[in-house]
């Protein structure tokens, strides 16, 4: 299979945070592999900016050891890394002060083919004032973008704080929220299941699928991270962005266009029909030493932590598709194996014609997004050989990498796809503000409902699939979750 590569527009991509963990490990290594796939045009030229003083050749010295690390298949091509390189830029900016603002300025080209995005690599708290400079200082047009991460706020006020802060310097369509895992290349596919076959979408509601299960699980602990996931938990960190994205990709009504509004007034409709969570559907862990890797207090250095490394919980689309459909959430660090998958877990046949021997069988349709990025559709089959009827399932299975060749094998990083959506103005992966705000309205309560009761989170050991409870949670409505081992 034969990739098309289409290229962008030239651009100046300006990092903020340009010597920040993500800009090493995840933006500029992205960027580099899509120099390497000749998408970027030889014109376009990525600024890092940050507080420390260095100059261009200190920062591509800089950047060149990331791309040695992270570039996978392209991280020992030493020429493509140098094509790179030449392109970068480094200006060293105060985000609050005056300090290098006007030299950013002199070495933004003012040209309106060129397009000029703005990636905020930095922490939230920043944000009002880099958005405040950019504008002020004369640095941004009508065109201009702003690519801001997460954590898009800490609650529903602080989102909205930020929302209308932003609004004062830039309009709604220059705004790219990321949530990486909407560029995940399954994630992707799993629209072009739903909408681009036949075969899904009729059967795709509560008259034939029994329930959803969306799992994220890790093996990695919040070591390094500790001050800021104590602050945030799984359920801030995990459920309200990235397993909420995925719900309402199952969930939501077929958008008439793949367009950005079209696609997230969609999404939004399914997070304003999310029904409150009842506190005992939720279940929260938090991750103990197993005698060599530290406790999830250890980690977050902080010995009476009541937050949560897991969490499972059950809740309701209340609307004519999904009537009393439940969607089962788990997500959690230090658990047994890493996997992430979205099950579509289909009703039994209303009647056996084979009898009770040949046992009953649902259809699962399962959307694995890492690792071997793929789908597979359980069918149930007769068992071979004499003797009767037996039924068996077996999988129909379609991983990319082998349906379509070595090119599909290095699956695309998500930052890869974002960031060359923002340079195309393709706000379709991107969050929408009042999409942000309506997930932080489902979860707050819920997060205030076990504050208040000062509910503590239950210890279950680091390498297992999370406490006992999360499994009674799906058990108790005669189902079992998938995927990761116990
Ligand atoms: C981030 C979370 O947004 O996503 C991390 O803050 C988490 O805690 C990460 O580990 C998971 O991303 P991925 O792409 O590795 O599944």
């Amino acid at each position: 299979m034969v990739s098309r590569v289409i290229p962008v527009e030239p651009f100046d991509l300006i990092i903020f945070g340009g010597t920040g963990d993500l800009a090493r490990r995840k933006i500029l290594p992205a960027l580099f592999r899509r120099y390497c796939s000749g998408q970027m045009p030889e014109s376009s030229r990525v600024i890092g900016a940050a507080r420390s003083e260095m100059d261009d050749a200190a920062y591509r010295d800089f950047i060149r050891e990331a791309l040695v690390e992270f570039g996978k298949s392209q991280a020992d091509n030493a020429e493509a890394i140098e094509g790179f390189l030449a392109h970068l830029h480094y200006v060293p900016v105060d985000a609050k002060g005056e300090g290098g603002w006007s030299a950013l300025k002199d070495l933004l080209r003012d040209d309106e083919n060129v397009v000029r995005a703005y990636y905020f690599s930095v922490g939230p708290s920043l944000f009002a004032d880099l958005a405040g400079q950019v504008r002020n200082r004369g640095l941004s047009n009508r065109d201009t973008r702003i690519v801001v991460e997460k954590p898009f706020g800490h609650d529903l006020e602080s989102a909205r704080a930020l929302n209308e802060e932003l609004a004062q310097y830039f309009h709604e369509d220059q705004i790219y929220r990321i949530d990486h895992y909407l560029g995940k290349e399954t994630v992707q596919n799993l629209m072009a299941v739903r909408f681009g076959n036949m075969l899904f979408e009729p059967l795709w509601n509560a008259q034939y699928v029994d329930h959803i299960q969306i799992t994220v699980a890790e093996t990695v602990g919040v070591g390094g991270r500790g001050s800021y996931y104590d602050k945030s938990g799984a359920m801030r960190d995990m459920v309200q962005n990235h397993l909420m994205q995925l719900l309402c990709l199952i969930a939501m009504e077929p958008p008439a266009r793949f367009e950005a509004d079209a696609v997230r007034d969609e999404k939004l409709k399914v997070i304003r029909a999310l029904d409150p969570v009842d506190p005992d559907q939720i279940v929260r862990g938090q991750y103990t030493s197993d005698g060599e890797m530290p406790s999830y207090r250890e980690d977050a250095e902080n010995p009476t932590s009541k937050t949560e490394s897991f969490i499972a919980l059950k809740c309701y689309v209340s609307n004519w598709r999904w009537a009393n459909t439940p969607f089962y959430l788990r997500t959690g660090k230090r658990l047994s194996s890493r996997a992430s998958e979205i099950a579509v877990v289909f009703k039994e046949t209303p009647h056996s014609i084979f009898g009770i021997d040949s046992g009953r069988h649902r259809n699962v349709l399962s959307i694995r997004l890492q690792p071997n990025e793929g789908m597979t559709l359980g069918v149930t089959i007769k068992e071979p050989g004499p003797g009767g009827m037996r039924l068996v399932d077996v999988p129909l299975d379609m991983s990319f990498a082998e349906a379509l060749g070595p090119e599909a094998e290095e699956v695309t990083d998500a930052y890869e796809r974002l960031i060359m959506d923002v340079i195309r103005g393709n706000q379709t992966l991107f969050m929408r503000g009042d999409e942000v705000e309506a997930a932080w309205s489902w979860t707050d309560p819920l997060i205030e409902g076990w504050e208040r009761r000062g509910d503590s989170p239950k210890p279950y050991d680091a390498g297992s699939a999370g406490p006992d409870d999360a499994a009674f949670l799906i058990n108790r409505d005669g189902r079992r979750w998938r995927g990761i081992k116990s």
